[in-house]
């Protein structure tokens, strides 16, 4: 089969002829029809986000396709089934401490690159081999429709947080770095899950109008300054009563900060999930105060990826209308254009907007 193959850090991909993969007991074969892009996608196969991948390695994580062949483990599935290649793999021999590795992407620790020498490679081919459990069946859908699909994988992000800090309908909450892509895909999901109100910031105004323009009055977009405590005040503002919550997903780039603005923001009793990329390139700690968060009772959770029930419960606020896949601007790129298409995530980078490697 063909594939995109990256040999080097900072080295182009190469598309080439590799083996197929064969399935094993517990795993299972996918056809790829679209895999996501992530718009940091260069900043990862350049080595500048210090990602754990033994190379070379098919990069790519998460994708939408069909299932070609299954292990005899499998009860539910069938040949032709669509399903999404969900790139989180646990291992398997510890319910309390799984390891992580994110399939074609990175892995967590000593355990997550020792999965990543069996998951090895990802979705940027024609086929991958993936654990039963991560082919998760998403009911028919119309071929033409496998890119959008891979919307998905920007908005279980933001489920998995507001899962873990068990987001009520009715609540005002506050998505921190809501212009970017996974942080626009927690406007959305906020708003399938019965927020009251969301209150979207970041710098960039004109993302921001976009969100306000696209939602109406449930959506307040606040422009962040740079001024901690003026932005926090201006939050609080917007939320024209108490915060409930708040999901943290702003970049490395972003300042510790940055996330207090919003954090600080949260009421007496409220919950914060924090799912960015801040300090995984080193920098100061978050320094939040002690007699605040004791005082106050606030559970501060960080969130790596979702729970598996994330999954069908997500395709479900899409199949109920809960959200639109429509909604999302997608372009599309054949394999042998996988380096085009890097350059273009990047440069195409945002809200509700993505690039897919239609292999
Ligand atoms: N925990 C998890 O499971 C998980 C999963 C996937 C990704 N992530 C993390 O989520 C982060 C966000 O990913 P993304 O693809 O949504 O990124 P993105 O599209 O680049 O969005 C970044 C957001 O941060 C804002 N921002 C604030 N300060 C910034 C600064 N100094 N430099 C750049 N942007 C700044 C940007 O908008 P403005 O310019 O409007 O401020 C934008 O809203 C990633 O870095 C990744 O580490 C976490």
């Amino acid at each position: 089969m063909k594939a995109a193959v990256l040999k080097a850090f900072g080295s182009p991909l190469a598309v080439e002829v590799v083996p197929d993969p064969v399935p094993g007991t517990g795993e299972v074969i996918v056809d790829v029809a679209a895999a996501r892009l992530l718009a940091y996608a260069g900043e990862v196969f350049s080595g500048a986000r210090n990602y754990s991948l033994e190379l070379p390695i098919v990069p790519g994580s998460g994708a939408i396709g069909r299932v070609r062949a299954f292990g005899p483990d499998a009860t539910h599935l069938s040949v032709g089934d669509w399903v999404y290649c969900d790139p989180t793999v646990r291992s398997r021999d510890d319910v309390l401490v799984p390891d992580i590795l994110l399939q074609g992407l990175t892995a967590a620790g000593e355990g997550g690159l020792r999965l990543q020498k069996y998951y090895h490679d990802g979705a940027f081919a024609e086929r991958m081999r993936v654990p039963t459990e991560n082919a998760v069946r998403i009911g028919t859908i119309d071929e033409a429709d496998a890119a959008s699909w891979c919307a998905l994988g920007s908005l279980l992000v933001p489920y998995g947080g507001f899962a873990a800090i068990a987001l009520q309908a009715g609540e005002t909450v506050v998505v921190n770095g809501a212009t970017g892509a996974f942080g626009s895909a927690g406007v959305a999901v906020a708003l399938a899950l019965g927020a009251a109100a969301v209150i979207a910031t970041g710098r960039n105004q004109e993302a921001l109008d976009d969100l306000a323009r696209r939602y109406g009055r449930r959506v307040r977009p606040v422009r962040m300054q740079g001024d901690e405590e003026n932005d926090r005040r201006r939050i609080q503002q917007a939320a024209e009563g108490p915060v409930d919550c708040v999901l943290d997903l702003l970049p490395p780039a972003a300042s510790m900060s940055q996330v207090r603005a919003a954090v600080l923001a949260v009421r007496p009793y409220g919950r914060v999930a924090l799912m960015g990329g801040v300090g995984m390139a080193g920098g100061p700690g978050l320094e939040l105060p002690y007699p605040w968060l004791m005082r106050n009772c606030i559970t501060i959770r960080g969130q790596w990826m979702y729970a598996r029930d994330a999954i069908p419960r997500v395709i479900g606020l899409v199949r109920a209308g809960l959200i639109d896949l429509a909604g999302f601007r997608i372009t599309s790129f054949g394999l042998d254009a996988v380096n085009e298409a890097v350059a273009h995530a990047a440069a195409h980078a945002g809200p509700f907007r993505f690039t897919v490697i239609e292999p």
